[in-house]
């Protein structure tokens, strides 16, 4: 895979996109818990075993590094015939450190997921976000994506 290659002309300019290794974690976490408010040790550890771990073409967890620093993470994979819809990629997960934003971060970590996609054989990209994430949707629609043809349903389960 190429990720460290991929839209080298945005982000800091030692910006690398890499596969993310368990020593990594730590950093994650902190992230994580610095955007949402809540530390997810255990979730986090599970999802690197699901993800980073035993690396495949369908399952991508990825970091960006700058110097030593993580700045962000993005976290993806290949589905296969869901919803009777074409193997595509689904982006699950992206989160850039509050004091790393506006340099173009995302935008490289997207277009690295998308480079292991293409890499993994699908031509497709989604995203499912909630619908009061104005900067979440700010970003994306930025990178070209979308509407979907699709609706999310749910309900309440007793
Ligand atoms: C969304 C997010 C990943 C963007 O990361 P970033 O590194 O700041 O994004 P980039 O610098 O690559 O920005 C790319 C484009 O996105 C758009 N964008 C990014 N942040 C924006 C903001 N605060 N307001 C409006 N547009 C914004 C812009 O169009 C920008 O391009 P520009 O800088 O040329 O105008 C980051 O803000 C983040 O982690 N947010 C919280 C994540 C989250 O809510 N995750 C939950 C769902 S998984």
């Amino acid at each position: 895979m190429t990720q460290s290659d991929s839209n080298e002309d945005t982000g800091p300019a030692d910006l690398r996109v890499r596969p993310v290794d368990a020593a990594d974690l730590g950093e994650i976490i902190a992230i994580d818990a610095e955007v949402t408010g809540l530390e997810k040790t255990d979730y986090w550890y599970e999802l690197f075993h699901r993800y980073g771990a035993g690396r495949t073409r369908q399952k991508l967890f990825l970091v960006a590094e700058s110097g030593t620093d993580i700045e962000g993470f993005i976290i993806g994979e290949v589905r296969d015939w869901e919803f009777g819809s074409a193997p595509c990629g689904w982006v699950f997960g992206i989160s850039v450190r509050p004091g790393a934003r506006l340099a173009g971060v995302g935008a490289r970590m997207l277009e690295a997921i998308c480079d292991g996609f293409r890499h993994a054989g699908v031509h497709k990209v989604r995203t499912l976000l909630a619908r009061d994430n104005g900067l979440i949707l700010s970003f994306f629609r930025s990178q070209g994506m979308m509407a979907a043809p699709f609706i999310p349903l749910e309900k309440e389960l007793d």
